[in-house]
C-alpha cells in the first residue's frame, strides 16, 4: 500500500505578484489574464504523485496579499508545514516584500517550515528588475528553496510544487 501524505501550504507576498495565479496553474492549468484580487484567503487542494507511489496531498492557503489583510496570515501560516514566498521578477519592491515575510515567519512560523521564494512573472524578463543571482544568494544564505515560474506560460510551476514534496518529511 502506497503512502499518502497531506501537508498544508501557504502562499504569501504582495498584491498582484501572481500568488492566484500561480495556484491556478497549479491546480487547474490556467491562466487569467484578468484576475480579480483575492479577498481574505482562498482554499484549493491538489495532488502529485511521487516516483515511488506515495502522493502528496497539498492543502493551499493562498493568502490575500492587501496590506489590509496583512493581520489575517498568521492564522494561515502558523499550522503550515510549507511556504511559497512570492515576489515579482519586474518589481523590486516586491522581492523585499518577500524577505519581511520570510523573517516573520522564522521568527513565528513552526520551525520546521519548508519556505520557497519564488520570482513569478519570468515570462516578463524583458522588464526584470530583480537578478537570478541576487535573489538566488538571498535564499542560499538564508536556506530557503529558490525558482523563477511564470503562471501564464507554466514555466517552473509545476517543478516547484514537485521540489518541496521531495523536500516534506516523509514519515
Ligand atoms: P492578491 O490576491 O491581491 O494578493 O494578488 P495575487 O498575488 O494573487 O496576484 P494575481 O494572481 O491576482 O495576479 C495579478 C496579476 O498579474 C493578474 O492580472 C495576472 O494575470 C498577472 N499575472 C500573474 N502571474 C503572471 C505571470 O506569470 N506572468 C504575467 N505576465 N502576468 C501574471
Ligand atoms: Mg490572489
Amino acid at each position: 500500500m502506497s503512502k499518502q501524505l497531506q501537508f498544508k501550504l501557504v502562499l504569501l507576498g504582495e498584491s498582484a505578484v501572481g500568488k492566484s495565479s500561480l495556484v491556478l496553474r497549479f491546480v487547474k492549468d490556467q491562466f487569467d489574464d484578468y484576475r480579480e484580487s483575492t479577498i481574505g484567503a482562498a482554499f484549493l487542494t491538489q495532488t502529485v504523485s511521487l516516483e515511488d507511489g506515495t502522493t502528496v496531498k497539498f492543502e493551499i492557503w493562498d493568502t490575500a496579499g492587501q496590506e489590509r489583510y496583512k493581520s489575517l496570515a498568521p492564522m494561515y501560516y502558523r499550522s503550515a508545514a510549507c511556504a511559497i514566498c512570492v515576489y515579482d521578477i519586474t518589481q523590486s519592491a516586491s522581492l523585499e516584500k518577500a524577505k519581511s515575510w520570510i523573517r516573520e515567519l522564522q521568527r513565528q512560523a513552526d520551525p520546521s517550515i519548508v519556505i520557497a521564494l519564488c520570482g513569478n512573472k519570468a515570462d516578463l524578463s524583458a522588464r526584470r528588475q530583480v537578478s537570478q543571482e541576487e535573489a538566488q544568494k538571498f535564499a542560499e544564505e538564508e536556506g530557503l528553496m529558490w525558482c523563477e515560474t511564470s503562471a501564464k506560460t507554466g514555466e517552473g510551476v509545476n517543478e516547484i510544487f514537485d521540489r518541496i514534496a521531495h523536500k516534506l518529511p516523509q514519515v
